[in-house]
């Protein structure tokens, strides 16, 4: 039969082919950090919207039509409706086309794609969520999940460490769960100087592998270690967790690799037997240690 709309012929497109992208519109784009932007994006077609499900910890493909696309983590949970957002740090074509687009502007939006973080499976377990840098963007999914899901986690610690105070991304919002009791939110950055328009720092300042000496009576063995942030972040606090005897398949990363199809088809996110795209992002560091290149 016909299709009866614009929608409906997309749809049909769509079944046939997964590289077709969905069109969102760009409602508003909020300055984070130099160069890094949260853009808050739309389906454009609202029964897309209604029915759109994902998981903290996955990704899509969002794209600039004529440029390309690139894998970018979803930083909104899905216990908030509406828009989704996503946290983009200018690097290159793509990313650069997107900074050059204004609000109201049309996207390709494909996904949601890899496996998540086992939210149901963390469930009645501590959760130990540890960000560095632009980490702080697919952990803030599964954080902000975790507070709209309270009663089903015991204790909840966040520590996130940046270079300097103007690089902590969401800084209000992770500042105001500095007072609450049921989160203990740990932020440092390594260097803090008073710059005349910044925002003072008062907070801590090291490493955010120092925030460890912080955390006191963890049960290791009902714990999740969540870690993510560059490569060299999770050499170090990789570390600190194996000292600390965290069990190896509890402690959790999310992974990046080149992307191109972000569906398994390519073959360039591959290490070892895994894809990233489809067996991750996120691995166990049971996985990743099997699979020697996994971590640099
Ligand atoms: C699962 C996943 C989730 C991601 N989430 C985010 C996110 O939330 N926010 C965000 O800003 N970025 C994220 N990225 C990285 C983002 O996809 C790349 O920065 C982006 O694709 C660069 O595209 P571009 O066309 O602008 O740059 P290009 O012109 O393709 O490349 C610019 C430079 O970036 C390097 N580069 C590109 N992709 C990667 C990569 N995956 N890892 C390391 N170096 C890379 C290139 O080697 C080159 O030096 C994620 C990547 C993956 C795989
Ligand atoms: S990106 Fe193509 S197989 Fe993973």
């Amino acid at each position: 039969m016909f299709p009866s709309n614009i929608y409906e012929l997309e749809s049909r497109a769509r079944e046939d082919n997964p590289y077709l992208p969905q069109l969102g519109r760009i409602v508003r784009r909020v300055p984070m950090v130099e160069d890094n932007y949260l853009f808050l994006v739309r389906f454009d077609d609202p029964e897309i919207g209604d029915s759109f499900t994902y998981k903290p910890g996955q990704f899509m493909e969002l794209s600039v039509i004529g440029t390309g696309e690139s894998p970018i983590s979803i930083s909104s949970t899905p216990t908030r409706k509406g828009l989704l957002e996503f946290c983009v740090r200018r690097m290159g074509r793509n990313t650069n086309a997107l900074y050059r687009l204004k609000d109201n502007d049309i996207i390709g939006l494909r996904g949601p794609y890899g496996n998540g973080f086992p939210v149901e499976e963390m469930e009645g377990s501590n959760l130990l969520l540890i960000a560095g840098g632009l980490g702080m963007a697919p952990l803030r999914s599964l954080l902000n999940y975790a507070l709209d899901m309270r009663h089903k986690y015991e204790r909840i610690i966040l520590m996130y460490g940046s270079k300097y105070p103007e690089d902590i991304l969401f800084r209000d919002e992770l500042e105001s769960l500095e007072s609450r009791e049921d989160i203990e939110c740990l932020l440092t950055v390594e260097q803090a100087y008073d710059l005349p328009d910044a925002k003072p720092w008062h907070g801590k300042i090291g490493m955010v592998t120092d925030l460890f000496k912080e955390i006191d009576n963890i049960d290791i063995y009902n714990t999740y270690a969540v870690a993510c942030g560059p490569p060299i972040f999770y050499k170090f606090v990789i570390q600190e967790l194996l000292d600390r005897q965290f069990p190896k398949d509890k402690i959790l990363m999310s992974l990046e690799r080149r992307m191109e199809c972000g569906i398994g088809k390519c073959g360039h996110c591959g290490i070892g037997y895994k894809y990233t795209c489809i067996d991750g992002p996120v691995f166990t560091y049971w996985d990743a240690m099997n699979l020697p290149e996994m971590i640099d």
